[in-house]
């Protein structure tokens, strides 16, 4: 099946024509108005030359590119190549490869820039899994992370890009914005010409500068127009939109995405032939559902932050007019999502008994699902963030952290009024 057509153009359609069919020709599967699963380990080569050639272009070339011949799944499958093909769309980039998990892009990602001796400057909070890849193995393998205090304030990158240059030459930049789960913003532009400045420093090595956009997603963030050399974003998350997959993607430039995609061929860490079309089949929504959960959510944002039991809501909506965060959100974001936390009045014991209360609500980890979903931070997503730094960045015990769904926000907001109300 080719997913390459010539009169494809992704900047000629809206998103939301993207979403439904970019990039699939029927006639490219007997005519099916919906691309197959092609549940296949393997592809026979139609000669010995034609074989050869495949290794070559693979291994051989700049990175796999999207069009080459399918060799082995694990290198690349159709419905893989597909999916990002229509990923890529929907972030304006060149090219886009499919993982396994967010935690697998942010991997490769890392593993592909970094080498001992390097340091690596982070924004902070950081998601739990990422904070301890990069505390952890990343650290173990001799590299510094160096976190940035105040991504929007010029002088706190140069002073965090000092202290890191002091351990070793910076390999990378990452940027989780807005962040998980506070919604700090970090100005991507700002951080990209440090990346420029420390280039000049570093005998001509410029950081790669990765962003993870998974907490607003591809429509409503695009980080490689402020400057990313790559989007990074776990498509459990908004793009899968249904809490039945894992899978994660990485887009920028097709030089920056073809090595990636070679080094997940060394990970073994695809995107599997069925969640591949699974994904696929839910970016088809994403436009519908990202529409109708970040209008529940400015509902139920409004509704939290008037409770006298809520002590503050990080909605991005609410952002100051006049403040930095609010005039690069601006800038950088065009709508404020449905992920937000929210810090009750009280401690643990306050936040178990409003979630042990609720009904509509599931209490689970993950967000953008069509299904509302809450969680307390300090004890889930960031149980493994030492507590010192937990309190620094803003996640205490008071801190709840809520993914708006897609069902009517009249029921969202009578199950936290009740809740809130059982808070003893
Ligand atoms: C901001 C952020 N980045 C990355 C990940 C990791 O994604 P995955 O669970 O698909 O590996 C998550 C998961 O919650 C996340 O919230």
């Amino acid at each position: 099946m080719s997913t390459d057509r010539s009169d494809d153009r992704p900047d000629a359609l809206h998103p939301d024509t993207l979403a439904v069919g970019f990039g699939y020709d029927p006639q490219d599967a007997f005519g099916a108005v919906k691309p197959p699963v092609i549940l296949t380990s393997t592809f026979a080569y139609p000669s010995a030359a034609a074989a050869k050639q495949a290794h070559r272009d693979y291994f051989d070339g700049a990175g796999p590119g999207r069009d080459a011949d399918f060799i082995y799944a694990r290198l690349d499958h159709p419905g893989l190549a597909l999916l990002e093909k229509r990923f890529a769309a929907l972030e304006g980039a060149e090219d886009a490869a499919g993982f396994a998990s967010g935690m697998a892009a942010i991997s490769a990602v890392l593993l592909a820039h970094l080498k001992p001796g390097d340091s690596v400057l982070h924004t902070r909070p950081l998601y739990g899994g990422t904070h301890g890849l990069l505390h952890g193995p990343i650290a173990g393998i001799g590299v510094t992370p160096v976190a940035i205090g105040d991504a929007l304030d010029a002088a706190s990158v140069d002073e965090a890009t000092d202290t890191a240059s002091r351990h070793g030459p910076v390999g990378l930049i990452f940027v989780e914005t807005p962040a998980n789960p506070t919604n700090g913003i970090s100005n991507i532009a700002m951080i990209a010409r440090a990346a420029d400045a420390l280039a000049g420093r570093q005998s001509g090595r410029r950081p790669v500068v990765v962003v993870d956009n998974t907490f607003l997603g591809s429509l409503l963030q695009a980080p490689l127009k402020h400057g990313a050399d790559l989007s990074m974003t776990s498509l459990t998350k908004y793009a899968g939109g249904h809490s039945d997959l894992i899978g994660g993607a990485v887009s920028g430039d097709k030089a920056m995405v073809g090595p990636l995609r070679r080094l997940r061929t060394l990970l073994g860490t695809h995107l599997d032939p069925f969640t591949s079309w699974l994904a696929l089949r839910s970016l088809e929504t994403f436009p519908l559902r990202n529409a109708r959960a970040n209008a529940n959510a400015a509902v139920v944002a409004a509704f939290l932050r008037d409770h006298p039991n809520v002590a503050d809501v990080s909605f991005l909506g609410f952002l100051e007019p006049g403040t930095p965060a609010r005039a690069v959100f601006d800038r950088q974001c065009t709508g404020a999502g449905s992920t937000f936390s929210f810090r009750i009045r009280g401690g643990e014991a306050e936040a178990f008994a409003l979630l042990d209360h609720l009904r509509v609500f599931r209490m689970a980890v993950s967000l953008g699902g069509t299904e509302s979903l809450i969680c307390h931070s300090a004890s889930t997503t960031h149980y493994s963030v030492p507590p010192e730094i937990r309190r620094e960045v803003g996640v205490d015990d008071a801190t709840l952290r809520i993914s708006i769904g897609i069902e009517h926000p009249d029921d969202l907001i009578a199950d936290l009024a009740s809740a809130l109300e059982a808070i003893p």
